[in-house]
């Protein structure tokens, strides 16, 4: 997976003192504002620019590459969907407009090409009759400037946003969309989300797959994926560790209306290597985090990291079903050290129609909200059946999401 590679990207960030840009005086209009041609203009101040988030102005429209894919039942293959001078259709197909649509975007260092998009997609088409629409910013998301990267979703999310539009004047009911994204493209979600509901449309569902941590953990709200920006929004935690000194790459905070937190914040199971403690121990400052070697970073972050879509790809399938167990005070729990890689002792025991979720589809229609505690196996198949048996205590639930078709 693509997202192996955002730690290096990171390190180098760092090894360069986050030079990428020291202020953001260079705005293009002299109004401290970036326009883009169709795209209206970008503010560049506060929340968006601030001392601890450094960000440098987005790149232009040609630097961040953005690309349309178009999936469904009712054609073979792909279709790109040509975003200039308009917005259009490439290939002479029959595209079935009035269908929901699913958005899926990736994160840094990563591409449309990254394996888990695809199998998410498939795993789509195969329940639901939408139009799945993968984007690719990889030019824009290249490493090893995070920072520029972080800057470019909000180019990413008004292109997306532009597509949207045409869907709609073709027929599309733009309330129906679901859209998911991986670590920075969780937070492209959320910037597509804020802008259609400034336009008076609510979307379906944002899903935030590890949203991304740096830049965004203690950002306002408005920078990044949160509960209402949706009508639902779900956020999937798999590295929700301080990067300092832990390396965790997931936005640590709860976002959605739901939020479930994935075995152990630090690692996930089957990422973990014996040196793991060791190293994580010598780490103190960001010196030491650009000196961690890079087969380690790879293996102890960047796997729990990606364990977001592999996990979610699963849940989609089915028909085994991960539930989240309600856990009580999390914000509290995450910010004590000493408990770090142990929430499972603070999850609700047994599971009752109240106090547990399950991840997908059905997730919106159970009654708990807050953060939900799951646990996986370590290699594929992720999700346990017998972990759900042992949860609802025999016969008190069917183990099959019961609205699941
Ligand atoms: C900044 O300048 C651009 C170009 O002149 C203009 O389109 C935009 O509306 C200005 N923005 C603000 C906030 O004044
Ligand atoms: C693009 O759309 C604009 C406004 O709708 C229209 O004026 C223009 O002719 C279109 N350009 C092309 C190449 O179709
Ligand atoms: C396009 O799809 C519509 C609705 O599914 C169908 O009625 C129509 O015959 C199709 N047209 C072509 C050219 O395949
Ligand atoms: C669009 O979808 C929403 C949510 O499913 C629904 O409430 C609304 O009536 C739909 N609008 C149209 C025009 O079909
Ligand atoms: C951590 O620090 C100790 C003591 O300085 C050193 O012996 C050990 O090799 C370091 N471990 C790693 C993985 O860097
Ligand atoms: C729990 O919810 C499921 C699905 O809605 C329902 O079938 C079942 O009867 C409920 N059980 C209780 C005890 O409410």
């Amino acid at each position: 997976m693509g997202t192996l590679a955002i730690i290096v990207g990171i390190i180098c960030l760092c090894s360069q003192a986050f030079g990428v840009s020291a202020q953001n005086t260079d705005s293009v209009n002299g109004n401290n504002t970036r326009c883009y041609d169709q795209l209206g203009c970008l503010d560049l101040g506060p929340p968006w620019y601030t001392p601890k988030r450094l960000v440098p102005v987005p790149g232009s429209i040609e630097d961040v590459g953005t690309d349309f894919q178009l999936f469904s039942r009712h054609f073979e293959g792909s279709v790109v969907v040509n975003e200039w001078p308009n917005v259009s259709i490439e290939r002479n197909v029959n595209v079935t407009f009035n269908l929901p649509i699913v958005v899926i975007i990736h994160g840094f260092y990563a591409s449309a090409k990254g394996d888990w998009l695809h199998e998410l997609k498939d795993a789509y088409l195969e329940k639901k009759d939408v139009n799945v629409l993968i984007v690719d910013w990889s030019e824009g998301a290249a490493p090893p400037k995070y920072l520029l990267a972080v800057s470019n979703t909000r180019v990413v999310a008004r292109e997306i946003s532009r597509v949207l539009r045409y869907f709609s004047k073709q027929g599309a009911n733009l309330s129906e969309t679901h859209c998911i994204g991986h670590s920075l493209g969780a937070h492209i979600c959320g910037y597509v989300a804020k802008e259609l509901k400034a336009e008076g449309t609510l979307i379906k569902e944002c899903t935030g797959l590890d949203a991304a941590q740096p830049g965004f953990e203690l950002a306002d709200e408005s920078v990044r994926l949160h509960e209402g920006d949706a009508k639902f929004v779900v956020g999937i935690h798999t590295n929700a560790a301080p990067l300092i000194p832990f390396l965790g790459f997931g936005i640590m905070r709860q976002f959605g209306d739901v939020d479930f937190y994935f075995n152990e914040q630090v690692t996930q199971p089957g990422c973990v290597r014996n040196s793991a403690a060791e190293a994580v121990a010598n780490i103190t400052d960001l010196t030491d985090l650009a000196a961690v070697p890079w087969e380690f970073v790879a293996e102890h972050s960047a796997c729990s990291h990606g364990r977001a879509c592999l996990y979610y790809i699963e849940a989609i399938k089915g028909p085994c079903v991960f539930w989240g167990q309600r856990l009580p005070d999390i914000e509290r729990i995450l910010t004590k050290v000493p408990v770090l890689n142990r929430l499972m002792p603070f999850a609700n025991d047994q599971c009752t129609n109240d106090t547990c979720i399950p991840v997908g589809f059905d997730t919106s229609r159970y009654s708990y909200r807050g953060a939900a505690f799951v646990r996986t196996n370590s290699q594929p198949n992720f999700c346990d059946p017998e972990e759900a048996k042992q949860i609802w205590s025999g016969d008190r639930f069917n183990l099959l999401s019961p609205f699941s078709s």
